[in-house]
Order: structure tokens, then C-alpha cells, then sequence
């Protein structure tokens, strides 16, 4: 057990805790949590199950991995893991094409696995977020195989969204629109019906509808749940309730209508509210009630608080910092509004930088800003290998701790993403033939998909697959990932691993209020006031700024002089 444990516990009676982030109320969210509100200021640590530890030698990382590395998440001190999907699959979606939503695939384990790793997590004082994916199933999946040995009109086809086709025989597809990873989002069966398919052609969007559907993925929840684990992060959230007239429109008719107002014929409707009333009454059958976090999408982004609201999920994802630059009026308009949104749905917000979708951001920020969007996608990196625009790696590095340590004194759960802990940079050269995200594959030459952030993690500094496994690792690791593996990084004070372990202690120490106060600052300096005399002072700029007075508690950088260097945070304890 962490020597952290009993040294930072909690504050306050949470049943007392309004839902509310300004307020001065004690809050939950330590690792002895036993609370239905343990989420609200959570650090939920993201794994992306086939890439972290790989246990029995076959490349491809495990749930027996995992459970060896709960020492590790302990010492880290997160308050949960978020698993991505680590059900059957075929893979065509990173396992995001799920062929059976009961069981693990054999190459991650099996259930008797996930038994005992989720008793290894909670016996760290660890909860466990499993990936729900209800949008859409994999091919494979039973239903998908019995829909396609149906006739048109049957029920089992009324589980999935089939079509026929235009054209005398149906061979024209019903409408002309793009999937997601690019293609047609239409795909032929090969008796003049058509099923959609939002994302890859293996992934069959469900009939929401039909009520099997309906009551299938409520036994899935409760199949999970009744094994033990705490929340569900709900995949595409906002695409599941769907109206398709019987003249569908074109896909630039469909570009045009309006997201705003919940009618779109795909997207953030407003009946995809009704489905996620009935999944909370079965998260409330628990205690404590399981949690949920949406991955909606949506915009304008006060729709978010539906998704947020305590009849629904619970919580949604806030990934406007992911999609910002490093900028201090960037980062104050996302906080302010964030946190006032979270307060409208009385939930709390979340923060996060990096996941399984998006180029890392240790990475992201060592790149220049993308001419007139702010944005440093890094998409023009990534398409050139890793060559063109030059990365400024140690630039990215800096901004990224420094980001980092602000995000993490803000109120609202960090959702943090394996490797990010190591400033792990995003891997650009890929040989073509070992890449695997389907967006590759559908959109050649206009994106390069996401496999450089999920290249397995780097746990000693050489050896096979630096620590991953014994036999390799099924996505090529670079020779410069020894250099910032946990093994290089362990009892270094100031690698990236000691900054984000010391981070975490002392939220859990500090954090005793969602409550957030601005101090006045120059432009390109953020400083934010916590309850207890905890502050948090970042400078984005490119010259020094004034060091506020106080003890300082942990820095992203060096700290000298009296000053706070250019981009560079620091956490401060003042006496007022
Ligand atoms: C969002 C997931 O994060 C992504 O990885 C996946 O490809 C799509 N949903 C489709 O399931």
C-alpha cells in the first residue's frame, strides 16, 4: 500500500456535499472514498489495454498485465483506471468493434482475469471504469451474423439500421454519406439492403428503437456492475437515438442542419436522453450508485449538460483543453466556462490532454501553431512522419508538465492517459504495413489514424520491447522510448514520473473544496486560488514572470531567482 494512503485522506461528510464546483463544502474524491460522489474530483488514469503490460509474451498487452502493475498505479496514486475495450474483437476499431459484450478477449484473458484485476485495483483503493460501447457492435457480433442470415424485414435485421438501396435492384447506396474514418457510411448485404455504419464498415450502428437492443445493453450493465466495477465511459454517447425519414438527405443537407436545437437525424437528439434515464435507474441499484462519463461530443457545448446531469450519466467529457493551444486566454475561457457548466448540471467537469484519439500532447505542443486555426492538431507532422514542421520536443515537454500541473490543481476529475505520466511523445514513423487504426486504411494521405499514441508503454530502459513483454510489442516501439521509460524515471526528482507522483499526493492532500478563485495576473500568467492557502500560478509566456509569494510546493520547472520561468507552473501554500 502507498505510504500516501494513510497520509491523505479525505475531508468531510460527503452526503453534505452540494453538487456544486465554487462552493466551499467539504468534497470527496480521495482514494478511501467509499462515497456515491468519489467521482466528482477523481484522477482517473485512461489504459489502453493491449498496449501497457503485456504478461503472457504474445505482444499484445493483458489483463494479467494489468494486474501486475497495480503496485504501479498505487505508487502513482490515481483514484481509478478507465479501461478502454477489452472485449472479443476482430480489432477493426482497436477493439472499439466489440463482438460480445460479456466477456474478455482470450488474448487479453478472461473473465476469471478481470476478476482478479479488479480485486488487485481495489484492494489499491483503485475503482474501475469499463468502456461501454453502445453506438454501434462489431460484425462478428451474434446479432449482426443472425441479421445478415435474415430476410429484409425481420426482426433480427430491426436490431441494426438496414435500408434498401436506390436503383432498380438496390444497388445504389440509400444516401451518400461519409463514415467517420472516411468511405461510405452505407454498406451493401447483398440483397438490396444496406446497414449503417457511422465508423468502419465492421462496426454496424444499432437500431436504438428496438427495444432488445434497449434491454440488452441494460443486462450488460448490470453484468459489470454485479462483477464490481464502478462506471462506465460511454462511447459515442451522443449518436445513439437516430430519425431517419424515409427520404434520407444528402450528406451536404445533412452538414447543414442544425446540432443546436436536438433534432439533427444523427446526432445529440434529444431523445438519446430517454436511454440514459433508464441506464441511471440501473447505476442506482448499486451502492454506490455506479458512475458514468459521456464521450459526446456536442456543441454548442452547454448540450453537454443533459449528458451531465444526475438523471443521465452523471458526467461528461470537456475536451476543449485537448483541442486548445497552449495559450492563457485560452486555457482561462475553458476553465471559467467549464466550470460553470459543470455547475449548471450540477456535475463536476473534466479535464484531459491526451487519450487513446488525439496526438499526445507532450507532442502537440512542440508544435508550431497551425497557421490561422490555434489548434496544433500535429495532423501535418503526422502525415509527414514525424519530419515536417520541425517538432521542438523540449518545448513540448515544458508546456506539456506545465498544462499539466495547472490542470491538476483545478476542481473537476483529471482524466490522464497511460505514458503521459513519462511525457511520452506521440510516435510519427510507423511503417505502413504495422499500422492499424482503420482511419489509415479509409482515408489515405488525409490522416494517418492514432496508432503513434498507442504504441505499447516503455517500462525499462532496454530489453525486449522495453519492459512491455517478452516476445515484443505489436506496434513498434522507437529506440528513444528507453530513455523515458518508469525504469529511467524511477528516484529521478525531476522526471516527468516524480512530478505527476508528487502532483497527485498532494491534490489528495490539498483538495479539500471545488471551490476557485481567480488572483489578478498579467496576460500570459493564470493564477488560480484553492481553498487552504493551496494556489497554482502558470506562466504561458516566453519571459519571466513575478513568483507570487508563498512556499513553494512543486514546480514543472526550474524555479530560481524569485521568478516563475517562462512556461512554467507552480504550486504555491500562502497563509492567507
Ligand atoms: C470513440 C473512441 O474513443 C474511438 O477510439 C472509436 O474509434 C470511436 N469512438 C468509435 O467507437
Amino acid at each position: 500500500m502507498s505510504p500516501h494512503r494513510h497520509r491523505y485522506g479525505t475531508t468531510g461528510d460527503s452526503t453534505t456535499a452540494e453538487r456544486h464546483p465554487h462552493m466551499t463544502e467539504p468534497i470527496t474524491g480521495g482514494r478511501a472514498a467509499a462515497d456515491a460522489d468519489w467521482w466528482r474530483q477523481a484522477v482517473v488514469y485512461q489504459i489502453y489495454p493491449r498496449s501497457f503490460a503485456d504478461a503472457n509474451g504474445d505482444g499484445i498487452g493483458d489483463l494479467p498485465g494489468i494486474t501486475s502493475r497495480a503496485g504501479y498505479l498505487a505508487d502513482l496514486g490515481v483514484d481509478a483506471v478507465w479501461l478502454s475495450p477489452f472485449y472479443p474483437s476482430a480489432l477493426a476499431d482497436g477493439g472499439y468493434d466489440v463482438d460480445d459484450y460479456r466477456d474478455v478477449d482470450p488474448r487479453l484473458g478472461s473473465l476469471d482475469d478481470f476478476d482478479v484485476m479488479i480485486k488487485a485495483l481495489h484492494d489499491k483503493g483503485i475503482k474501475l471504469i469499463v468502456d461501454i460501447v453502445p453506438n454501434h457492435s462489431s460484425n462478428r457480433h451474434e446479432w449482426f451474423r443472425q441479421a445478415l442470415a435474415a430476410p429484409k424485414g425481420s426482426p433480427e435485421r430491426d436490431r441494426y439500421v438496414f435500408r434498401d438501396g436506390l436503383g432498380e435492384r438496390g444497388e445504389l447506396p440509400p444516401a451518400d454519406w461519409t463514415s467517420m474514418f472516411g468511405g461510405p457510411a452505407w454498406t451493401p448485404v447483398g440483397d438490396g439492403q444496406w446497414y449503417l455504419h457511422l465508423f468502419a464498415i465492421e462496426q454496424p450502428d444499432f437500431n436504438w428503437r428496438n427495444e432488445e437492443v434497449r434491454a440488452d445493453f441494460l443486462t450488460t450493465l448490470r453484468f459489470w456492475s454485479d462483477r464490481g466495477v464502478d462506471g462506465f465511459r460511454v462511447d459515442v454517447a451522443h449518436a445513439l437515438a437516430k430519425h431517419l425519414p424515409d427520404d434520407l438527405p444528402s450528406e451536404t443537407e445533412l452538414a447543414a442542419m442544425d446540432k443546436a436545437t436536438g433534432t439533427h437525424l444523427l446526432w445529440d437528439r434529444d431523445e438519446v436522453h430517454d436511454i440514459y434515464a433508464d441506464w441511471r435507474r440501473v447505476f442506482d441499484e448499486y451502492d454506490p450508485p455506479r458512475i458514468a462519463v459521456a464521450e459526446a461530443w456536442v456543441n454548442p457545448p452547454w448540450r453537454r449538460a443533459r449528458y451531465a446531469s444526475a438523471e443521465g450519466l452523471g458526467q461528461a467529457f470537456n475536451f476543449d483543453l485537448l483541442e486548445a493551444d497552449f495559450d492563457a486566454g485560452a486555457f482561462r475561457r475553458i476553465i471559467t466556462d467549464n466550470l460553470e457548466q459543470a455547475a449548471d448540471s450540477g456535475s463536476s467537469t473534466t479535464w484531459v490532454f491526451s487519450n487513446h484519439d488525439v496526438i499526445r500532447h507532450a507532442t502537440r505542443y512542440g508544435l508550431p501553431p497551425n497557421g490561422d486555426q490555434p489548434r496544433r492538431s500535429g495532423r501535418a507532422w503526422l502525415l509527414s512522419g514525424g519530419a515536417e514542421p520541425a517538432l521542438d520536443a523540449a518545448a513540448g515537454l515544458r508546456r506539456a508538465r506545465a498544462a499539466t500541473l495547472l490542470m491538476l490543481a483545478l476542481p473537476g476529475s483529471a482524466y490522464l492517459y497511460q505514458g503521459e505520466e513519462l511525457g511520452l511523445g506521440e510516435v510519427a514513423d510507423i511503417p505502413a504495413q504495422d499500422r492499424q487504426d482503420p482511419t489509415f486504411f479509409r482515408s489515405p494521405g488525409v490522416d494517418v489514424g492514432r496508432d503513434g499514441c498507442r504504441v505499447p508503454i516503455p517500462w525499462t530502459t532496454g530489453g525486449d520491447s522495453f519492459g512491455f513483454g517478452d516476445d515484443g510489442a505489436h506496434l513498434p516501439q522507437p529506440e528513444w522510448f528507453g530513455g523515458l521509460s518508469v525504469e529511467a524515471q524511477e528516484g529521478d526528482p525531476a522526471s516527468t514520473l516524480a512530478l505527476y507522483r508528487d502532483a497527485l499526493a498532494l491534490r489528495r492532500e490539498l483538495q479539500t473544496t471545488e471551490a476557485l478563485d481567480w488572483a489578478p495576473s498579467g496576460p500570459e500568467v493564470l493564477h488560480v486560488k484553492r481553498a487552504g492557502g493551496w494556489e497554482a500560478v502558470a506562466n504561458f509566456g516566453a519571459g519571466p514572470a513575478p513568483l507570487p509569494e508563498g512556499e513553494v510546493l512543486l514546480a514543472s520547472g526550474p524555479v530560481e531567482g524569485g521568478e516563475l520561468p517562462p512556461e512554467t507552473t507552480v504550486w504555491l501554500r500562502t497563509t492567507a
